[in-house]
């Protein structure tokens, strides 16, 4: 069967239909990897795969990194569980309640990752979609002044692992400083590299104003028709291009098991300006 890219009716994203994910032929790749450099985020409905079948497709995209945390659920440790089941009051996964603040992947790394797979497994009955905001369109729709406001500024992002809000531990915790308008190699784009959970401030900017104008970038991005919402289905897998898209989750039930997996795509160039 022909493999066809059918563009999501949403500010991005495309289906990729008639795809086996477990044979991969190299027109197949070409097909995706040109999808993932115009699309920016991949859906792909299908059965549920294992887990050296996910990080061979995951491979399609770049080299495969470690997980951070290696879970009971997986042989591998490039196999990121992202659950929030728990046995005998452990968890097995990692982020695993309800909502999550709009992010990208490892931005507090010096070298993010360039994307990821991710497969659901156990879906809840209600909520818990992924978001994605499209970092592109949301530079490209910023005001000229502001772009003009923007340009050469750096910023400083952190994580504390497993956080799902801002906590404000900037320094103290692990953290990375990048440019907030980055250039994606592929197509030369400007993309916007700047989110809600992990930004703490733009560098050499008084706090109050940079605080100021990481909200007045934040609510641009939430608020301006950007974002395609992922209801999942079990089997599907959607892969992102991290570079130019941020991510999020909506809140769901603490009753309900939700079990996905996740290869993490690493990347060879930092962000570039
Ligand atoms: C992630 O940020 O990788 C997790 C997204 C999700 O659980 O939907």
């Amino acid at each position: 069967m022909t493999v066809s890219v059918k563009p999501l009716d949403a500010p991005l994203g495309a289906e990729i239909v008639g795809l086996d994910v477990r044979n991969i032929t190299p027109e197949d790749s070409k097909t995706i990897l040109d999808a993932f450099n115009q699309y920016h985020v991949l859906v792909v409905h299908g059965p549920t795969i294992n887990d050296d079948e996910l990080v061979e497709f995951g491979k399609v995209f770049g080299h495969i990194e470690k997980a951070r945390k290696k879970s009971p659920l997986s042989h591998r440790d490039d196999i990121m569980v992202i659950s929030n089941i728990r046995e005998n009051g452990e968890l097995v996964g990692s982020l695993p309640d309800g909502e999550m603040d709009f992010h990208f992947d490892r931005i507090h790394q010096v070298q993010p990752c360039k994307g990821a797979a991710l497969h659901g497994l156990e879906i809840p009955s209600e909520g818990g979609d992924t978001c994605f905001a499209n970092m592109v369109r949301a530079y490209e729709t910023l005001p000229e002044a502001t772009k003009k406001r923007i340009e050469g500024l750096k910023a400083l992002n952190t994580f504390t692992y497993g956080a799902t809000k801002p906590d404000g531990k900037n320094e103290l915790g692990p953290h990375a400083i990048h440019p907030i308008v980055r250039r994606i190699p592929e197509t030369g784009k400007k993309s916007l590299y700047v989110c809600r959970l992990m930004t703490d401030h733009i560098v050499d900017m008084p706090a109050d104003e940079s605080r100021a104008l990481i909200n007045e970038l934040c609510d641009h991005i939430e608020n301006t028709g950007l974002i395609y919402a992922h209801q999942w289905k079990v089997g599907d897998i959607i892969v992102w291009d991290n570079r130019c898209t941020s991510h999020a989750r909506t809140d769901f039930s603490d009753k309900e098991r939700r079990l996905m997996k996740r290869v993490t795509i690493g990347d060879t160039v930092p962000p570039l300006q």
